[in-house]
C-alpha cells in the first residue's frame, strides 16, 4: 500500500532533521507493506527566496488534499525584517489555520537514559510524563484586530487575545479524552485572575470537565505553572492551555527532557495532521550537522500513529529512539561527556536509528 505525505523541510536545521525523520519513517513502515511517498514543497524563508511568498496557495491546497504533513522548522535572521505577512512564521500560522489543526499535542517524556542530561536534578525529573494540549488556531495568535498606528506622536501596536466558548470546549474535550487514556488528570492553565478571555476559558473547561467525572480537573495560573513545572513536574498528567501560554511552557518543559531537540508535536483537527518538532530553525547550529533529529523523528512516529493509523510502526520508531539513547548515542545538545556515551552528528544518529529499526522489525 502506498501512502503520500507532504514534507515541508523549511529553514535552518529543518531540512537536516526532516531528512532523517523521512528516512526513519520509510524504514519503519516498510515491514508493514506501507510505502511512503513524499511530496516536498518550499516553505518558510527558503520558500520566500524562491517563490516570493513563504507559502504558496498551491502548497496549502496540496497539504489539505493529502491531509498529513511533516514539517521541519521555519525562520531565521535573514527574514526577520520582512513585513509580517511575508515572514516565514506567517506560513506556519497560515498552514495551521488552513488545515484547522486546533489541537496541538506536545508529549514531554523524560527518557530514563537522559535522566541525568537535564539541567534539573535527576530525582525531580525522572519518570516525568506530561502531555501538553495547546490550543493552536485561536487566541492572541489569530485574534482581530491586529494593527500598528501612529497617534499623538507615539506608536501603538495592538494584538487581540480572543477565545470563543466553542473554541475552548473543543480543545478541552481533546484534553479530557487524552487524559482518559492516561492518568486521568487535567490541569488547565490560564491567567483568569487578570484576563477576561481566561475567565471564559476556565468556565468552558469546567463545562466539559463535567462530562468526564473520572478525570480530576484542576486549574492553575500560568505564572505558577511555569514555576511548578520546574519544582515538581511529576504532579502533571495533561496540561490544557491556550496558544500563547502553551508555546511558552512547552519550551520550558522541553528542558525537563534534556533538550528542546527531544520534543515532538502533532497538531490535529478537521481530519488533518501536521507533525513538527517543537524547536525552531536553530540558526546558530544550522549546517553544522549538530542538530538533534530525535524531535523530528518522534514527530514522524506521531504521524504514523495519528495519520497513517500504523500504531506498531509508530511504536517501533519510539523503541528505536529509546534504543539509540540506551546505546549511548548523543547529539551535542544532550551530550554530557559521560562514560559509555558517544557524540554523533544528525545523520549518524539517523543511521543508528535505522540500524535499530532493522534489528527490531525485520
Ligand atoms: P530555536 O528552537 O530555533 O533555538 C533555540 C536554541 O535551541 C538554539 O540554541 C538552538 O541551537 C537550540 N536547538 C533548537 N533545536 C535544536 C535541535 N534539534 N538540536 C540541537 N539544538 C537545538 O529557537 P529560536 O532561536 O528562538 O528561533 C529561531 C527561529 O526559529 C526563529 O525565526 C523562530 O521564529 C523560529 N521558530 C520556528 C519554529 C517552527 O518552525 N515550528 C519553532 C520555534 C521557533
Ligand atoms: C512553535 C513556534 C511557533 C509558535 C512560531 C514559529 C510561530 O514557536 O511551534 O512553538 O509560536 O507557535
Ligand atoms: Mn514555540
Amino acid at each position: 500500500m502506498k501512502k503520500t505525505i507532504i514534507t515541508l523541510p523549511g529553514d535552518g536545521i529543518g531540512p537536516e532533521v526532516t531528512d532523517v525523520a523521512v528516512n526513519v519513517l520509510k524504514a519503519a513502515c516498510l515491514p508493514f507493506d506501507v510505502e511512503i511517498e513524499t511530496i516536498e514543497r518550499n516553505f518558510g524563508g527558503s520558500g520566500y527566496d524562491i517563490d516570493g511568498v513563504p507559502v504558496t496557495k498551491e502548497t496549502l491546497e496540496l497539504c489539505k488534499k493529502h491531509k498529513s504533513v511533516l514539517l521541519g522548522a521555519v525562520g531565521g535572521p535573514k527574514w526577520e525584517n520582512l513585513s509580517s505577512e511575508l515572514r516565514p512564521e506567517a506560513a506556519l500560522l497560515a498552514l495551521r489555520r488552513e488545515l484547522g489543526v486546533y489541537a496541538n499535542l506536545r508529549p514531554i517524556r523524560v527518557h530514563s537514559a537522559l535522566a541525568g542530561a537535564s539541567a534539573l536534578k535527576e530525582e525531580i525529573i525522572s519518570g516525568t510524563d506530561i502531555l501538553i494540549v495547546r490550543e493552536l488556531t485561536g487566541g492572541i495568535y489569530f485574534g482581530e484586530p491586529r494593527f500598528t498606528v501612529e497617534e499623538n506622536g507615539d506608536t501603538f501596536s495592538v494584538d487581540t487575545m480572543k477565545y470563543s466558548r466553542n473554541e475552548v470546549r473543543r480543545i478541552a474535550r481533546k484534553a479530557f479524552e487524552a487524559a482518559m487514556l492516561r492518568s486521568k488528570k487535567v490541569c488547565s492553565v490560564d491567567k483568569a485572575n487578570v484576563l477576561e478571555s481566561s475567565r471564559l476559558w476556565r468556565n468552558s473547561v469546567e463545562e466539559i470537565g463535567a462530562e468526564f467525572p473520572e478525570v480530576e480537573l484542576t486549574h492553575m495560573l500560568v505564572d505558577n505553572c511555569a514555576m511548578q513545572l520546574i519544582r515538581n513536574p511529576k504532579q502533571f498528567d495533561v496540561i490544557l492551555t491556550g496558544n500563547l501560554f502553551g508555546d511558552i511552557i512547552s519550551d520550558e518543559a522541553a528542558m525537563l527532557t534534556g533538550s528542546i531537540g527531544m520534543l515532538p508535536s502533532a497538531s490535529l483537527g478537521n481530519g488533518n495532521g501536521l507533525y513538527e518538532p517543537v524547536h525552531g530553525s536553530a540558526p546558530d547550529i544550522a549546517g553544522t550537522g549538530a542538530a538533534n533529529p530525535l524531535a523530528a523523528v518522534a514527530s514522524a512516529a506521531l504521524l504514523c500513529r495519528y495519520s497513517l493509523q500504523l500504531k506498531e510502526a509508530s511504536e517501533d520508531i519510539e523503541r528505536a529512539v529509546q534504543a539509540v539513547l540506551n546505546q549511548g548515542y548523543r547529539t551535542e545538545d544532550i551530550f554530557r561527556g559521560r562514560s559509555g556515551t558517544k557524540l554523533v552528528g544528525t545523520h549518524e544518529m539517523g543511521d543508528k536509528l535505522i540500524r535499530n529499526l532493522k534489528a527490531h522489525t525485520y
